[in-house]
């Protein structure tokens, strides 16, 4: 029999992978309409970059199947409601997850993986924010072709409130935005702190799934003043596989997990991991070593969220305002989605254990 009870107790057979709990006990079952032999209902992900999203389909349809009716027409539609553990909402009230992009070398690709991870989780349906917060060396700007584009600015209570630029669908702020092409940030300690409260009070991000912050390179005063005035949900990890970078990485995964700022981490992202000639496809070459990238996350026992190769379709996409994710480089495109979806998941797994 087709009924609303015999489908809801088939469901509690399928457990979501990751919160390792079952479908109606997560509340994520909506809108359930029987009609004969027709059974409709919604499940609802808590990010629509879930990577297991086609096996929960897959497997809602069959328990319905095989445990209530063979022959249900079974029709599932996958949503998404992207879950949130902030608890300090005095401001950006209406962000849900707030992502940091840090490590401790410049130059090891902390910007393109920040745009291009920025890019991914909007590419599968969600809201996004890129803020650039890298005061002395914006690259937002340039990556996404925003070169000499000042934002709106409105009042509101006495103050003014910047509109972040939208480009390729998702929101951005810089503070390159702000400067002259060309000009150079010599500002000192309490102008560099007066511009980061700005960029973090007086921007109106609205409604937003994530928000991703391009972090300076380093571990000083400038990253510490970020992540202690930021509510930062979790921090990304950004390093090449060299000997160097590695062990300035290990100090900016320090610096996040220092008792004043607690900030937990999500994984690692390896970037510049091989190179593949075009000509020569399947030789790699290990240019700045290997497995560097696991060494540092088995070190602080989180994953591995993405190895990506060097590409000269980075650099030109980044300097051409088209990141990879929106480019022609199948492979670069492919990591950088996997990242989005990696990203995404260990947030919902964060974000359910905070709620627990
Ligand atoms: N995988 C890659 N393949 C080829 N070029 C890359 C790759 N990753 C980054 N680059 C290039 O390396 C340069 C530095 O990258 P990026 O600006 O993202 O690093 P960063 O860590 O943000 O640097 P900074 O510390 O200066 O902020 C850029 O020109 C970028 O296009
Ligand atoms: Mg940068």
């Amino acid at each position: 029999m087709i009924t609303e009870e015999n489908v809801l107790n088939a469901l509690r057979q399928v457990e979501d992978p990751d919160l390792k709990k079952d479908l109606v006990t997560l509340g994520m079952i909506k809108n359930l309409v029987i009609d004969g032999k027709k059974v409709s209902f919604a499940v609802e992900l808590t990010t629509p970059a879930c990577p297991m999203k086609d096996m929960i389909h897959n497997a809602c349809v069959n328990a319905v199947k095989y445990i209530v009716d063979k022959e249900a027409e079974v029709e599932v539609t996958m949503t998404s409601n992207v879950t949130s553990s902030r608890q300090q909402m005095n401001f950006l009230p209406g962000v849900k997850n707030i992502i940091a992009v840090g490590s401790g070398k410049g130059g090891v690709g902390k910007s393109t993986v920040a745009s291009n991870l920025a890019l991914s989780l909007a590419g599968q349906g969600a809201s996004v924010g890129l803020l650039d917060a890298d005061i002395y060396g914006p690259s937002i700007p340039t990556m996404f072709g925003l070169h000499g584009q000042a934002p709106e600015m409105f009042e509101q209570d006495g103050k003014n409130i910047m509109v972040p630029l939208q480009k390729h669908g998702i929101k951005t702020m810089s503070i390159g935005f702000m400067l002259q092409p060309g000009q150079a940030v010599v500002w000192r300690g309490p102008m560099i702190s007066s511009a980061l409260r700005q960029l973090i009070n007086d921007v109106d991000w609205g409604e937003l799934d994530y928000l991703v912050i391009d972090l300076p390179p380093g571990t000083g005063d400038v990253q510490l003043t970020l992540c202690q005035n930021f509510p930062l949900t979790a921090a990304v990890l950004v390093t090449t596989p060299q000997k160097v970078a590695l062990d300035d990485a290990t100090k900016a995964a320090a610096m996040f997990r220092l008792p004043m700022l607690n900030i937990p981490l999500l994984g690692v992202v390896e970037n510049m991991a091989w190179f593949e000639p075009e000509e020569h496809p399947g030789s790699r070459y290990n240019i700045f070593g290997t497995g560097g990238g696991q060494k540092l996350a088995e070190q602080f026992e989180i994953p591995l969220l993405a190895s990506i190769p060097i590409s000269i379709c980075i650099s030109e996409g980044g300097d051409a305002g088209v990141p990879a994710v929106l480019g022609s480089n199948e492979i670069l495109k492919t990591a950088f989605k996997q990242l989005g979806k990696a990203v995404a998941q260990q947030l919902a797994i964060l974000n359910s254990k905070k709620q627990m």
